[in-house]
């Protein structure tokens, strides 16, 4: 017989050691119970399962976004502001990336240029072709990517056994036809039934933020938030979130970029539009910073309130903070957005809600942020504060 106080006792949340106990109690005295009030009452952890996704129907793509917005304990304290990263690493491909993937195929079939069978080619030595490789696989489309040949072995590695046809070509600089992007649009121009997704110009990449992204964070903040900010490579993720939180916001929602060294875009955003200059220097981070105004930025630059330069040793501070303090895993381009987000935070002053990106994990870049060596040769071991160097386990 089903043990009623047990299973009355199960209440949600399990909160302490005796409703734990319970729980167990009563989950297995009656196995054979299934009504939903038994079934509702063994769930001990209540609401938030009743949240979580039903099925995802369309298998990978529909799985991609509704990720989890975190606060950052620890930060938030110091700061006395909500500071919140959107878990963008809990992507089924692993990254921010997954969303404008699945936006830049979508798009291609909706305008009727990508029929079943076909290919899709894209230049991208990062987390698009991951996510772009994914996407093609499960909807049943040929994958090719353009990569420059500088990238490591692991990178080709991965995207191959991801299914795509990957070709590492000459490493060139953008203006010289033989870079990876323009041979990427040649490979797709060549064949019938192909694509070249152009991740920086077109703007599906942007929309992709607009429509998931965007609300997603006005949906979980329930409208109390006061700043964003994330860095820009393609500028799809800062472009279509400013656009949407702006809109949807009337203004009062404060955005700004955050750029690392090597970059061009604080510069311009700084001087009004007025300065573009030239490429300087470089950074540690991957897959952000950028020499021009991409298509995705374009529309939508003027709207930001300001950029934040954030430098590598900043970053890579953040990497280890992350986690220590939050026990987050999290790549150098997310590092470089809580950064962003902290600084933002003091200069806001208590009392505010800051959002950014937490883009992916630190599992592809381990071998660099968590060496000695590769720390010395960057001239960062310094950054990582002292009590945190047992974090630096790689020779
Ligand atoms: C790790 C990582 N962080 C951030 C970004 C930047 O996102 P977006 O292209 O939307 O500007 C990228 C883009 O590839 C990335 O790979």
């Amino acid at each position: 017989m089903f043990a009623r106080t047990a299973l009355r006792a199960a209440t949600r949340p399990a909160s302490t050691l005796t409703q734990r106990l319970a729980y167990a109690t009563a989950a297995t005295a009656d196995p054979q119970h299934f009504s939903a009030s038994a079934v509702e009452a063994m769930n001990p952890h209540g609401l938030e399962i009743s949240r979580a996704q039903r099925i995802a129907e369309d298998g990978f793509c529909s799985a991609i976004g509704n990720t989890p917005l975190l606060r950052l304990k620890q930060l938030s304290k110091e700061t006395g502001c909500n500071v919140l990263g959107k878990a963008e690493f809990q992507n089924p491909g692993g990254s921010v990336k997954d969303r404008a993937a699945k936006f830049l195929v979508q798009d291609a079939e909706d305008r009727g240029l990508l029929k079943p069978g076909g290919t899709v080619v894209e230049g991208t030595a990062g987390n698009t072709g991951i996510g772009l490789a994914h996407v093609c696989r499960s909807k049943g489309y040929r994958m090719v990517i353009y990569m420059p040949n500088t990238q490591s072995q692991g990178k080709v590695d991965l995207l191959r056994l991801l299914g795509a046809e990957v070709y590492p070509v000459p490493a060139v600089a953008f203006e010289n036809p033989e870079n990876y992007n323009h041979q990427a649009k040649r490979h797709a121009e060549k064949l019938d039934n192909a694509i070249w997704t152009n991740q920086f110009d077109n703007t599906a990449n942007r929309q992709a933020h607009i429509e998931t992204t965007g609300p997603e964070i006005w949906a979980q903040t329930e409208g109390k938030i006061d700043a964003f900010t994330c860095a820009s490579g393609t500028a799809g993720t800062i472009a279509g979130c400013t656009r949407y939180l702006k809109t949807v916001s009337s203004g009062r929602v404060k955005c700004y970029v955050a750029d690392p060294p090597g970059s061009v875009i604080h510069g311009y955003v700084s001087s009004g539009g007025k300065n573009l200059g030239e490429r300087a220097g470089s950074s540690i981070t991957e897959g952000i910073g950028q020499g021009r105004i991409t298509d995705n930025f374009a529309p939508d630059i003027a709207l930001l309130d300001g950029s934040l330069f954030i430098s590598d040793a900043k970053s890579i501070e953040m990497v280890y903070r992350c986690l220590d303090e939050e026990g987050l895993y999290l790549g150098a381009s997310s590092c470089l957005n809580v950064a962003a987000a902290r600084d933002l935070a003091v200069q806001m002053g208590p009392g505010h809600t800051i959002v950014t990106i937490l883009c992916d994990g630190a599992y592809r870049y381990a071998d660099r942020l968590f060496s000695r060596k590769w720390l010395e040769s960057k001239k960062l071991v310094d950054a990582v504060p002292a009590h945190l160097h047992k974090y630096i386990v790689l020779e």
